[in-house]
């Protein structure tokens, strides 16, 4: 029978089938990437159509998500796209549409690829999942694994994850580890101890993941219909970049679309190994020993998906910058308090990027942006962002009912 999808290695192309639980090449050691050999041939058009028709959910593209068994789903996908004038106007652009990632059943973008991965899961007969996470992946691996009856484990920085990420986590039910270190050292010891064990680990290493999070290129183009935008997006372990990327490729290969989006990659000026790289225009990644940001979602300083995401930006002729804590914080209350639409700090990172871009010249003003806005503001309520908003004096009623 003619496989439906392979894991194909990103350099040395040796392929593996696709229910091989494996996160790496056995002959290189580099990233896999789902290939459909049949997709050359497909007929974009009528694939389209027919999701036109179906639920606003990531498996409205079922056809591309290659998953045989049960599918595990909590009505991922099919977030809002906002125009938001005011973000635009701060921001120095024509035009800014805010992708909200937030509204997915856990509050992040990350359930897309959870869905998938856990499905995948369930499709190997695994019985126990595991994750290295800032907090946004074990919240949503810690539900999914609930929706499959699935166990779940999972393992966080002691110091510094979000409180809500944190509170789902457990609540959830997952078995939760914290350590003293932060995200990196978490995925490297999920790696080192749990490769080649019998529980199947959910980062995005695992190629699996990046087939659900995709979607979110599919999205933007049954929305927006054209692609003559850059796509925005916060990175830490560089996987939805990459997954984003691989959308827009998936589009094009099946002639919907003639060419993808350029990508702005944004790292926090604390945690910027990738976006280092690519303005110094190196190949290889040179990682950050303590990565610092109030982002706790993007403080990662070893990105493992680091090789497909040059590509992706290098390929879009994308654009890569870096943004200060302060300017993250700044977006985030723009698009708090004007747009109507609350985010957590990493996420308002790719506002603050193009802000920054526009300022040095690097993107014009005349452009239209989507800035992927990856989780809500309800996952971060830590006391040193809101301090700054409770400090300011308080008025008495009274006083504001003259003010005003
Ligand atoms: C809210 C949020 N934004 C952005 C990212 C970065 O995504 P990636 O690690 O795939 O680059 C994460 C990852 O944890 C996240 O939780
Ligand atoms: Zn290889």
């Amino acid at each position: 029978m003619k496989e439906l999808a392979v894991q194909k290695c990103i350099s040395c192309g040796a392929e593996y089938p696709s229910h091989e639980p494996i996160y790496s090449c056995r002959a290189c050691g580099s990233l896999l990437e789902i290939k459909f050999p049949w997709l050359a041939e497909t007929d974009g058009r009528s694939l389209a159509s027919s999701w036109e028709h179906r639920s606003r959910t990531i498996w409205r593209f079922k056809e591309l998500i290659p998953i045989t068994g049960r599918v595990v789903s909590l009505m991922e996908g099919g977030t809002p796209i906002y125009l938001a004038e005011k973000a635009a106007k701060w921001a120095g652009v024509r035009e800014i549409y805010i992708k909200f990632e937030g509204l997915n059943p856990t509050g992040s973008f990350k359930d897309r690829g959870m869905s998938v991965g856990v499905s995948k899961a369930v499709e190997l007969g695994r019985k126990i999942v595991v994750c290295a996470s800032t907090g946004n992946t074990s919240s949503s691996m810690s539900a999914y694994a609930a929706a499959a009856g699935l166990k779940a484990i999972v393992v966080v920085p002691k110091k510094g994850i979000a409180a809500g990420k944190l509170f789902q986590t457990v609540l959830h039910g997952a078995k939760t580890v914290q350590i003293a270190e932060g995200f990196d050292k978490a995925l490297g010891s999920v790696l080192s101890k749990a490769v080649g064990s019998e529980v199947y680990i959910l980062n995005s290493v695992n190629p699996w993941r990046i087939e659900g999070q995709k979607t979110l290129a599919f999205e933007l183009w049954t929305d927006l219909k054209n692609t003559d935008y850059f796509v925005s997006v916060p990175v830490g372990n560089c996987g939805n970049i990459s997954a984003i990327w691989k959308g827009f490729k998936e589009l094009q290969t099946i002639d919907l679309i003639d060419r993808p989006p350029r990508l702005v990659a944004v790292q926090a000026e604390g945690a910027s190994p990738f976006v280092d790289m690519v303005k110094k225009g190196e190949n290889v990644l040179r990682p950050v020993e303590n990565p610092t940001t109030i982002a706790s979602a993007i403080r990662i300083g070893k990105p493992v998906n680091w090789m497909k995401a040059l590509k992706a930006v290098r390929e879009s002729e994308g654009l890569a910058e870096k943004v200060s804590d302060q300017l993250i914080l700044e977006a985030q209350r723009i698009l708090a308090s004007e747009v109507g639409i609350g985010v957590e700090p990493a996420s308002a990172a790719s506002l603050a990027g193009v802000k920054k871009l526009v300022e040095k010249g690097l993107m014009d003003k005349s452009s239209t942006v989507v800035c992927v806005a990856t989780g809500h503001a309800l996952k971060d309520p830590n006391t040193e962002i809101i301090s700054p908003y409770l400090s300011r004096r308080t008025l008495s009623l009274e006083e504001l009912l003259k003010s005003v």
